[in-house]
């Protein structure tokens, strides 16, 4: 990521990061972890084991993120984690499983609604030595994540009609435009694309649409393009470099972003970072549970590291963020070390073992 931009404010230097303004020092900063479930506290572990060996200033608070029900019978965040991350602000999560069709909803819409979390960020950048069909992608995905077709507003109208209520705002519209808009400037880099149906959607999609070219107006140095979803899909997959920033509604975002991880060489080295009010923000890898390898030493954590590593620079610290990076792509650029999904043989502790060793070898 670009060197953040540096500010002096009267309580001390402050660094404007990619995702926001934050004090810049190597003071210990407490972090909520959530481990998860499935293949999560292996991974979560490794995170730490990584982190440690780097002497990254964190302090893991661990906190259990179980579906609970609350008074009147509704599902809610248990009240430890949500206290930890309303004192911390910093989150790092693993995997959360979602039962299909009964039980609880999904805990990560729940953590989105309860905090906020209105934007999710999603690098996807080639790693080198790491053979895809795509050398050069270097893309970023921005989704709103609060509201479009997740809402979560469905009933039935009459036996065998269901409605689906796809809601689009203009305040939250605004919001993750602007967030894609900063977050562009602020890496030095020069298109924002806004992807959207507004031919098909035309109040919903049209709405989106229109506050994105509204927040564009502001950013005259960012180049502002528009695309249908259709078109961008076509010419991701025929060529990916040609992308740069993209933000779009929710649905979207969810299949797209899978789409460009897929590029990259997959859900186990993709980064993502939930970005909420008030300071608030979420790093979690993108993939899930896998409970076919979980408990199995088999999972490969470079997903939640590099999520790690947007979290250290959403705090400032660029120099234990760029060392730890450094370390996870060497190690699967060497290719000794690489787990079974991108090729490989070795276990989960072989290939954090590596990287702690290289880790503490770069200066
Ligand atoms: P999944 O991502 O757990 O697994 C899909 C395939 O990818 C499996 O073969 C798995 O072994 C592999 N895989 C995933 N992550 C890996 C890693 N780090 N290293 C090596 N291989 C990896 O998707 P699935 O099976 O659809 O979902 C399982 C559970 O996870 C469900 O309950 C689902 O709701 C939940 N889930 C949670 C997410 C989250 O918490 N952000 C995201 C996606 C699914």
């Amino acid at each position: 990521m670009a060197a953040g931009v540096y500010r002096s404010l009267s309580q001390g230097l402050r660094r404007i990061t990619p995702f926001g303004s934050r004090l810049y020092s190597d003071e210990v900063r407490t972090v909520t972890l959530i481990p998860g479930d499935g293949i999560g506290p292996e991974i979560s572990a490794a995170v730490q084991e990584i982190f440690a060996a780097a002497s990254a200033p964190i302090k893991w608070e661990t906190s259990d993120v179980t579906a609970i029900k609350g008074p009147g019978g509704k599902y809610i965040i248990p009240q430890e984690a949500q206290e930890s991350m309303n004192k911390n602000k910093i989150g790092l999560k693993g995997p959360l499983k979602t039962p299909v069709g009964k039980g609880h909803p999904s805990m990560n819409l729940l953590l989105r609604k309860t905090f906020q979390l209105y934007a999710n960020v999603r690098p996807c950048k080639s790693i080198e030595g790491f053979k895809t069909p795509y050398p050069d992608v270097d893309l970023v995905t921005i989704r709103e994540n609060t509201e479009g077709e997740y809402s979560g507003i469905e009933h039935m109208i009459v036996d065998g009609v269901v409605q689906s209520i796809k809601l689009i705002t203009e305040p939250a519209s605004r919001r993750v435009a602007e967030f894609a808009f900063d977050f562009a400037r602020a890496q030095g880099r020069d298109t924002v694309t806004a992807v959207h149906k507004a031919n098909i959607m035309r109040m919903s999609d049209g709405l989106f649409l229109k506050c994105c070219r509204e927040v564009a107006e502001d950013y005259k140095d960012i180049r502002f393009e528009e695309m249908y979803l259709d078109t961008v899909c076509l010419n991701m997959v025929q060529d990916p470099t040609q992308f740069d920033v993209l933000v779009m509604p929710n649905l979207y975002g969810d299949i797209l972003s899978d789409l460009c991880a897929g590029l990259i060489g997959g859900l186990g080295v993709t980064p993502s970072g939930n970005i909420g009010a008030d300071g608030v923000a979420i790093f979690e890898s993108v993939h899930g549970t896998a409970p076919d390898i979980a408990g199995k030493d088999l999972a490969n954590p470079t997903a939640l590291l590099l999520s790690a590593v947007m979290m250290l620079r959403h705090l400032g610290l660029h120099d234990h963020a760029r060392r730890i990076e450094t370390a996870a792509f060497e190690t699967i650029k060497e290719g000794t070390a690489l787990t079974g999904d991108l090729g490989g043989k070795a276990k989960c502790s072989d290939f954090t073992r590596e990287v702690s060793k290289k880790v503490q070898e770069i200066e």
